[in-house]
């Protein structure tokens, strides 16, 4: 893999600028990774596995991570505002949106950093911080991508709500070539993110996400559910929401679906 990996990468005039290892099969690769970087790793650092024994997602949720799929997490050391990193898991998800395009798959962010074609999850992002006595010393950026599964493969109740770049394309697709795409669009985002601030990653990422600016959502937040109308982004990332006491409340962490009308009573 690290072969295919480095020759998709140079295809693209890239060379990568610090380790990248590959193992058939990790516990997690940001558990990993995270071992790395607290031994010093160097930025850009890339653990990659075939599969994952104890793949994590958000909220201490499960990664289901057979072979075919891309698990990816990259180490980064960001030496920018404390107040700009809230928004480096939104650069994350820009980078695999914009990756899974070169593949003809027209793929949308879903807050906090979800990716999603037609309401069916096709890739996750898990960022974890690790900080020292300075503050922040480095961010694990975990990419969980479904690639090859077709859905019918999943786990009956992820079934109807995941889906993959095989599925989507109907075609096979390398996972090296996902990977090389994902961390190439990676680097932009973040470079920008580090140079131009959040600015330019919040609007791109408006752009690109599910269309649910206006409407109402639920959001489900450290043990809270709160009922609102999506009013946009903060300067941090975190999503805007008009309540219906009229008051505006900024979610910084959670899960938000969208309300069909039916389900739009009172806020609880
Ligand atoms: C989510 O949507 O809940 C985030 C899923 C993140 C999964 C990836 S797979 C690579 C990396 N290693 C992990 O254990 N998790 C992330």
């Amino acid at each position: 893999m690290t072969d295919a990996l480095t020759a998709a990468l140079e295809a693209r005039g890239l060379r990568w600028p610090a380790p990248v290892e590959h193992l058939e099969v990790a516990a997690s690769t940001n558990d990993r990774l995270k071992d790395k970087a607290r031994a010093g790793a160097p930025e850009w650092s890339v653990v990659i596995a075939d599969r994952q024994t104890d793949g994590r997602g958000r909220a201490g949720h499960p990664w289901i991570s057979p072979a075919g799929n891309l698990f990816l997490s990259v180490l980064l050391r960001p030496v920018m505002p404390a107040a700009h990193v809230p928004v480096l898991p939104l650069a994350a998800g820009l980078a695999t949106v914009e990756a899974v395009g070169e593949s003809g798959v027209e793929a949308r962010v879903k807050w906090p950093n979800d990716v999603v074609v037609d309401g069916r999850k096709l890739a996750g992002i898990l960022v974890e911080g690790l900080s020292g006595a300075a503050g922040l010393q480095a961010a694990v950026v975990g990419i969980g991508l479904n690639v090859a599964l077709q859905p019918a493969s999943f786990p009956e109740d992820l079934r109807d709500r995941s889906t993959s770049l095989a599925a989507q394309t109907g075609r096979p697709c390398a996972v090296a070539d996902a990977a090389a795409a994902v961390l190439a669009r990676l680097r932009v985002w973040y470079d920008r993110l580090a140079r131009e601030g959040p600015p330019c990653v919040l609007a791109a990422w408006r752009e690109r996400s599910v269309a649910w600016w206006g409407r109402p959502v639920e959001a489900r937040s450290g043990g809270s559910v709160l009922r609102g109308i999506v009013q946009g982004l903060d300067e941090r990332g975190a999503l805007l929401l008009d309540l219906e006491d009229g008051s505006r409340v900024a979610v910084v962490s959670g899960e938000v679906s969208e309300l069909r009308l039916a389900e739009t009573g009172s806020p609880r």
